[in-house]
């Protein structure tokens, strides 16, 4: 397993972190949006309300005060009907601020996600991402399968 750098710290989504610049990291990823602190608590506390299916892990910078998110990534555990009620892991919205990046701070996302897919009993962890980050994903042990499909709303 990849170390983290001096004073960085990989955790779960603490509602505190909206103050951290959570959604400053997401941000590299794509829009974000204007969302109020409530707003923000609201989706928060929904989320932890699903027991065992949401996952999200931050990276934290304690060299700073207050402290800065860095990077961040998601699991959701879906449950099926088939594989004898299987479970599969869903990453989703991996994210490194652009200054943090090269730093393995991705690949410790992931392998955390993907233990804890496996610790929930997922027999597998699936993911979409573009070809320019596939590179990224083999690194992290992952293999292309099967073909994306989208129907934007
Ligand atoms: N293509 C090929 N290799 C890559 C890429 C890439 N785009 N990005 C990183 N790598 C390699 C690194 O060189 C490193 O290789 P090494 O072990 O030989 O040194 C290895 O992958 C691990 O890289 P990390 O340092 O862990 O990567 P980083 O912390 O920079 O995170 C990430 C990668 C998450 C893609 C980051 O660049 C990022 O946030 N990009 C913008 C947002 C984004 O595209 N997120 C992914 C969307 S897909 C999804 O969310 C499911």
């Amino acid at each position: 397993q990849a170390e983290l750098p001096e004073g960085y710290k990989l955790r779960a989504l603490r509602s505190e972190d909206y103050e951290h610049g959570f959604l400053d990291c997401l941000r590299v990823l794509t829009t974000v949006g204007d969302i109020s602190r409530q707003e923000f608590d609201e989706r928060y506390q929904w989320l932890a309300k699903q027991d065992g299916t949401y996952f999200i892990l931050v990276i934290e910078d304690t060299n700073f005060n207050p402290p800065r998110i860095v990077g961040t990534g998601a699991l959701i555990v879906e449950r099926k009907f088939i594989h004898g009620l299987g479970k599969v892991g869903h990453i989703e919205d991996i994210a490194v601020a652009k200054d943090q990046q090269g730093k393995k701070l991705g690949l410790r996302i992931i392998q955390a996600l993907d233990f804890i897919a496996k610790e929930t009993g997922c027999y597998k962890t699936i993911l979409d991402c573009s070809e320019h980050n596939e590179g990224f994903y083999v690194k992290c042990g992952f293999k292309r399968a099967g073909l994306e499909m989208a129907h934007y709303h």
